[in-house]
C-alpha cells in the first residue's frame, strides 16, 4: 500500500482528525440508529472520498448482516449471510480488507451490488469493535474518486470506525431501553383495563386519540411522547379501587362515586413512585389531570383554565369521547359518533377546551383504526377472524405451536351480531403472538 500515516503531510493529518472530532461530536448526540448511521456513512465517505460507505450491523440470532440505510440508493434493508463477503471475511478476522477491484476477489459478495444497482470497484472494509472487543458489524467505503485507497486511509478509518461503535452500541441499548420501557407500559395499560372488564382497550384507544388530536395540534416530538405515556397510564389509580365499587353494574350512589373519582389521585399517587427521564417528568400530573374541566370543577385538582396545560386539556376531551363510544357494558349500547360529538361540544368552554373540541371534530380525530381496537362483545376479550374456514382450519395447525403461547383458545361462546363468521375467540393476545399472527395468516382481523 502507498502512503503511510508519516508520508502524509501534517496538515491534512491535523485536518482529517478535526473531522473525526467533528463527526465523532455529531455521533454522540445522534440517539436514532438510522440518523446515526447516516451521519457515520457522510462522515466515512467525506473523510476518505469516496464515492458511497455503508455500514453493515451483525445480527447474531438470524447470522445476518442487515444495513438499514445505504447512500444514493432506495434500499432500506439489505440482509446477507454472516460468512458472506468481503464483511464476512472482516468479522471472522477482525482484520481490515482493503482491495483495488472487487470483481477480482473471491471473497467479494456481488449480491449486494445486484440489489442497490451499483458497481463497486474499489473497497475499504472495516470492522466496528466495541470497546469491549465485541464486532458489532463492518463499516465499508466504495470506490475511491482518486486511485485507490490507502494505508493512511485504513488508518484514518481504523480511528473513525472505533468511536463510530461505541457510538452504535450506545444507539443500540438506548432503542433497546426504549423498547422494553414501551412494552412495559403497555403491560401496565392492558393490567390496568383488564381490572375492569367493561373498560378493555380503552386505554389504548385514548393513547390513539390523544396522539390524533395532539398531531392535528402540532404537539411538538417531546410533549407527544410524554402525552402518549400519560394515556396509556392515565387510569391506573383503579388499581385502588376496590371491586365492588368499580365493577359495580347499574348507577352508582354519591359515596360510590365519590370513591370512583379517587383513581384520579392514585394516579398521580402510584406514578410518582416511578422515576422518569426528564422528557417524561410531567406524566403523574398529566396522567392524573384526565378529569379537571377548564371551568374548574373537575378533579382531582381542580385547575382552572390555562393552569392545565395543552396536553392535560386534550387528554380530557378524548378520555370522555371513548367512554361514550366504546361498545362495553350489556346493558349500555355503544353511542354513536355524532351524538358523542355533540355531547363534547356542549361542553366546549366549560367542561373542554373550545378549540380542541374543534379541531378534534374538524380533523376528525376520533378515526381511529377501529378494527384493531373495538371491543366488540362482553363475552369476547380478544378474537381473530379469519378470511375463511380453510384459513382458520391452516392457522390452527400451522400456528399451534409454542411461539403462540400468549393466545388460549377459548370455546367460543354465543356471539352477538356484530362478530363476524370465521372468528376464534382468545383470552389475551401477546404483542409477539400477534406479530406472528399478522404474518401468518393473509389478511386476519384482530380485535380486541
Ligand atoms: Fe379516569
Amino acid at each position: 500500500m502507498t502512503s503511510s500515516f508519516n508520508s502524509v503531510d501534517n496538515e491534512k493529518q491535523i485536518h482529517d482528525l478535526q473531522v473525526i472530532l467533528e463527526i465523532t461530536n455529531l455521533m454522540t448526540l445522534e440517539t436514532n440508529l438510522d440518523a446515526l448511521l447516516k451521519t457515520t456513512m457522510e462522515g466515512a465517505t467525506r473523510m476518505l472520498n469516496a464515492d458511497v460507505s455503508s455500514i453493515f450491523l451483525c445480527d447474531y440470532e438470524n447470522n445476518e448482516f442487515y444495513s438499514r440505510f445505504i447512500q444514493q440508493s432506495a434500499v432500506k434493508e439489505i440482509r446477507f449471510p454472516l460468512d458472506k463477503g468481503i464483511a464476512g471475511s472482516v468479522v471472522r478476522t477482525k482484520k481490515p480488507i482493503n482491495i483495488e477491484d472487487a470483481y477480482n476477489d473471491p471473497r467479494f459478495n456481488p449480491e449486494v451490488d445486484k440489489e442497490t444497482r451499483y458497481h463497486t470497484k474499489s473497497i475499504l472494509c472495516m470492522p466496528l469493535i466495541t470497546r469491549e472487543g465485541k464486532i458489532i458489524g463492518v463499516t465499508q467505503v466504495l470506490n475511491k474518486k482518486t486511485g485507490v485507497f490507502t494505508e493512511y486511509d485504513e488508518k484514518i478509518l481504523g480511528v473513525f470506525s472505533h468511536q463510530a461503535a461505541t457510538a452504535i452500541e450506545n444507539t443500540l441499548l438506548h432503542e433497546e431501553n426504549e423498547s422494553l420501557f414501551k412494552s412495559v407500559i403497555r403491560t401496565l395499560a392492558t393490567t390496568i383495563d383488564a381490572r375492569d372488564p367493561v373498560t378493555a382497550g380503552h386505554s389504548q384507544r385514548v393513547a390513539l386519540y390523544a396522539s390524533q388530536l395532539a398531531k392535528a395540534c402540532k404537539l411538538d416530538p417531546k410533549n407527544l411522547n410524554e402525552l402518549d405515556v400519560a394515556s396509556f397510564l392515565h387510569d391506573i389509580g383503579k388499581i385502588g379501587v376496590r371491586d365492588d365499587v368499580l365493577l359495580k353494574e347499574g348507577r352508582l350512589n354519591t359515596e360510590e362515586y365519590k370513591k370512583i373519582q379517587e383513581h384520579a389521585a392514585y394516579t398521580s399517587e402510584i406514578l410518582e413512585q416511578i422515576h422518569f427521564s426528564r422528557d417524561l417528568k410531567d406524566v403523574p400530573f398529566l396522567a392524573s389531570s384526565h378529569h379537571e374541566r377548564l371551568d374548574g370543577n373537575g378533579y382531582p385538582y381542580g385547575l382552572k383554565g390555562n393552569a392545565l396545560p395543552l396536553s392535560a386539556r386534550i387528554l380530557a376531551i378524548v378520555d370522555v369521547y371513548d367512554a361514550l363510544t366504546a361498545y362495553d357494558r350489556p346493558y349500555k349500547k355503544a353511542m354513536p359518533v355524532g351524538q358523542a360529538l355533540s355531547i363534547l361540544e356542549q361542553g366546549r368552554g366549560t367542561q373542554f377546551d373550545t378549540k380542541l373540541v374543534d379541531i378534534f371534530i374538524k380533523e376528525k380525530c376520533y378515526n381511529i383504526e377501529r378494527r384493531q381496537h373495538q371491543r366488540i362483545s362482553v363475552d369476547l376479550e380478544f378474537g381473530i377472524v379469519f378470511p375463511s374456514n380453510d384459513d382458520q382450519e391452516a392457522y390452527l395447525k400451522k400456528y399451534n405451536t409454542p411461539t403462540l403461547q400468549g393466545i388460549k383458545r377459548r370455546k367460543p361462546r354465543p356471539f352477538s351480531r356484530q362478530i363476524p363468521a370465521n372468528t376464534i375467540s382468545v383470552s389475551r393476545i401477546s404483542a409477539k403472538a400477534e406479530c406472528s399472527l399478522k404474518q401468518g395468516i393473509s389478511s386476519p382481523l384482530i380485535i380486541s
